[in-house]
């Protein structure tokens, strides 16, 4: 069986094959299975011998699933595979929003030339931000990383609503008690001084962080997007920031237009950048074509 490599996939994922059965390289020009990670699949001319395609990460957008189903391939993610990795990254960004950190490290840096520790007694009262305990956190969106993300605040004391429509049973169930349920978006908009988007980028998704929403939310708000850009209306985030309303834009997804602003801090798409998360990713996505190409099973498609 073969499977063409369109990213360079953790060993580990390699290794959970039987290598009398497969064989792999990113130059086949037919085969069985694609694994991949973020290379865009759009353009790729599948041949009739695809069966299914893994994608070793949570979305899917570097794939044309409709092209997928009408020609009869399964595609395959790697859901809670990377949540870990993103959650940590989120408890981070959640205390940079506030805290001015990363301002603080690029100033420190800054002062090259100059006695430091002098200048840091001095200079420091500029950098001045709140904690997180006590804050009302929105976690739109609770899968497998919006449930780890809500539990993670929780506990470090944030007072925590998480709004999901679709939220599964094992979802409910792992989610802490202490978490409260919203009824709607406009709640989590009205209510919460930190907001973080946690679905999946598709038609319906797309701009869920609306203008109409972000005129919703408090003067000052603090907002987080490490899930997917376009989750998000930049548009409507640039002329917030401009008018002031915006405490603070995290995103995992920066443009020129959004990096203008000081109290943007761009981050370039590390959700799921952790050797751990690579691991775990492509050691589901083996697994996944192994069960579906020998034994027909298919999970997280
Ligand atoms: C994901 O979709 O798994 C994360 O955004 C990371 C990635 O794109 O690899």
């Amino acid at each position: 069986m073969k499977v063409k490599l369109f990213n360079k996939i953790a060993e580990a994922g390699i290794q959970q094959f039987d290598e009398t059965k497969y064989s792999f390289s990113e130059d086949f020009d037919d085969y069985d299975a694609i694994m991949v990670r973020s290379a865009k699949l759009h353009d790729v001319a599948f041949p009739a011998s695809l069966k299914c395609i893994a994608r070793a990460g949570a979305g899917v957008n570097n794939i044309p699933l409709d092209k997928c189903s009408e020609q009869g391939i399964v595609v395959f993610n790697t859901p809670g595979a990377n949540a870990n990795a993103v959650k940590e990254l989120v408890i981070a960004a959640l205390i940079l929003s506030g805290r001015k950190i990363a301002q603080g490290v690029n100033w420190v840096k800054s002062l090259e030339g100059e006695d430091i520790s002098k200048a840091v007694e001095k200079g420091k009262s500029q950098f001045v931000g709140p904690e997180i305990a006590g804050k009302k956190l929105g976690v739109i969106g609770l899968g497998a990383i919006g449930v780890q993300v809500a539990n993670a605040a929780a506990a470090m004391d944030m007072e925590v609503y998480g709004y999901d429509p679709y939220i599964s049973v094992q979802a409910a169930w792992t989610l802490k008690s202490r978490i409260h349920h919203a009824k709607d978006l406009k709640t989590i908009f009205e209510e919460c001084d930190y907001i973080t988007v946690h679905v999946p980028y598709m038609e319906a998704t797309k701009n869920i962080v609306s203008a109409e929403g972000i005129a919703m939310m408090k003067d000052g708000v603090r907002v987080l997007n490490f899930a997917r850009g376009g989750l998000v209306d930049d548009e409507a985030m640039v002329k917030a920031l401009q008018a002031g309303k915006i405490g603070s834009y995290v995103t995992d997804f920066p443009t020129n237009a959004l990096m203008q602003f000081d109290n943007v801090i761009g981050v370039p798409h590390l959700g799921a950048s952790t050797p751990e998360s690579e691991e775990n990713c492509a050691v589901m996505a083996a697994k996944e074509i192994m069960d579906y190409l020998e034994n027909g099973n298919i999970t997280h498609s």
